[in-house]
């Protein structure tokens, strides 16, 4: 239904309705009411500085701030009421304000407009969300961190190019993913800092003319700092984008530990196999179990980064200051971060429950896996890498020409190879003392993934604190 001329709460100098498909067009309450609860803090702060300025009486500080408490039970209980013509989460707390109070709520606009509004009340609703997501996030690294110690003696073949290519530890590969992770809250926490700066009193464009104490806005909604430039503050989306980026960027990471366990889980590798809790049948085989929630989340990957690609589109070349191109920016915004909350949350249901076959895991490495340690042991007996690499490179073109593994040649095959190969070149064919190698920080030697879990669980204890 078209509002009546006038009713809007812009609605001073029109004198015709808005066409219906324009009210439903420009219209973004079905989406930005997720952000009342920053809308009703931003007013209750604001009313404040009104008051400090004699802008509003105590007495009508008062009864708005009362009128804002009563929307926000409403809207915490499910039972306000949206009416056509709330175009926006702004415009309609306002409508019920003044439905409720009368009078006092047509002040507590002033000097105010919609573009220093929304911005605050995003940047209000995105700090609350990171520090949700954070929370996901860390309780991944946690499962995952502790899943590693547990099973820190189980080795499998760690592939390059999806190419057999050396034992490693699975723990080490658990950790390459939660160190990654780890990685994600850090940028979290540095978005972080710019996202908590205040534009309220920033005005539509300008600034505000009256005596708006931005300092007292700031300590009220617990920010970090205030805008410097009211042009800036309102014309500029940085936070959002950033928040985009790093949503991609952390479910590119998720991707791939999905990416891993989907193949991991095949009758082929046979490595893992999923809890049913996060696998689904099909309706037509009845023999199949499928990995929809690793598949999903492989998926929100490229969900999100079309989000942040689609919104940097929406904001490169707008003039400056606010437009109305940037109500774009609360659907992506909101999208991401529901993609991520979902994603983390079931990324760490699969890694709390998958179970692995070790006996398959361990069958699956195979002697030509050590080519690299065979090299390794001219190394250590004197011969340049490169040399040892195209030595080894031979022993193995010998085992394939004599179609048997690469540890099936003798002493008396290998020595026509290189006179320095003896009897003891039989200890290279083991994967644990091959693993064992690895000692340096960072590597898969069981000394080095223990240093591993135990950096990761003084840096989990540190995000707490
Ligand atoms: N719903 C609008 C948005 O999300 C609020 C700001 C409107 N400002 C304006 N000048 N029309 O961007």
């Amino acid at each position: 239904m078209a509002n009546s001329e006038g009713s809007k709460l812009w609605g001073g100098r029109f004198v015709g309705n808005t066409d219906p498909v324009m009210e439903r067009f420009n219209a973004s309450i079905a989406y930005d009411q997720r952000m009342w609860s920053a809308d009703v803090r931003g007013s209750k702060a604001y009313v404040k500085a009104l008051q400090k300025a004699d802008l509003v009486s105590t007495e009508e500080m008062n009864s708005i701030l009362h009128g804002m408490e009563q929307i926000s039970e409403e809207w915490a209980k499910g039972v306000f009421e949206v009416k056509s013509g709330d175009e926006d989460i702004h415009t309609a707390n306002e409508r019920r304000l003044r439905e409720l109070i009368g009078e006092p709520a047509g002040k507590l606009h002033t000097g105010r407009s919609r573009n220093d509004q929304v911005v605050t009340d995003m940047r209000l609703w995105l700090r609350d969300s990171m520090a949700t997501l954070k929370e996901d996030a860390l309780q991944l690294v946690a499962t995952m961190v502790e899943r590693a110690a547990v099973e820190i003696d189980v080795l499998f073949p760690g592939y390059t190019h999806m190419q057999r290519a050396q034992p490693i530890r699975w723990s080490h590969w658990i950790l390459s993913h939660a160190v990654a992770v780890s990685r994600d809250v850090e940028r979290l926490q540095e978005i972080r800092t710019r996202v908590n700066v205040l534009p309220l009193g920033s005005g539509a464009i300008a600034g505000t003319p009256f005596n708006i104490d931005r300092e007292l806005l700031r300590r009220e909604l617990e920010f970090d700092d205030i805008s410097i430039n009211s042009m800036d503050a309102t014309g500029q989306r940085d936070c959002v984008a950033e928040f985009l980026f790093w949503a991609s960027l952390c479910l590119s990471h998720l991707s791939k530990l999905a990416e891993d366990l989907l193949l991991y889980s095949t009758k082929e590798f046979s490595f893992v196999s999923l809890s049913d809790a996060y696998s689904t049948g099909s309706s037509l085989m009845p023999q199949k179990k499928n990995a929809d929630s690793l598949e999903l989340i492989r998926s929100k990957a490229g969900r999100v980064f079309g989000r942040c690609a689609g919104f940097m589109m929406t904001i490169k070349g707008l003039p400056s200051a606010y437009n109305k191109d940037l109500q774009e920016d609360k659907e992506a915004m909101f999208d991401c971060f529901d993609s991520l909350h979902g994603a983390l949350q079931v990324s760490t249901g699969v890694m709390s429950t998958l179970q692995i076959k070790r006996p398959v895991m361990e069958a699956a490495l195979s002697p030509d896996m050590l080519a690299t340690d065979l090299a390794y042991y001219l190394v250590r007996k004197g011969v340049p890498f490169r040399e040892a690499h195209g030595l080894s490179g031979k022993a193995v073109s010998l085992a394939e020409s004599k179609n048997i593994p690469l540890n099936q040649l003798t002493v008396e095959d290998l020595a026509t190879i290189s006179p320095l190969f003896h009897r003891d070149v039989a200890s290279v064919w083991d994967y644990t003392s091959s693993v064992e190698q690895y000692s340096a920080p960072g590597g898969t030697a069981k000394s080095s993934v223990t240093a591993q879990v135990q950096h990761l669980r003084k840096w989990l204890q540190a995000q707490t604190q």
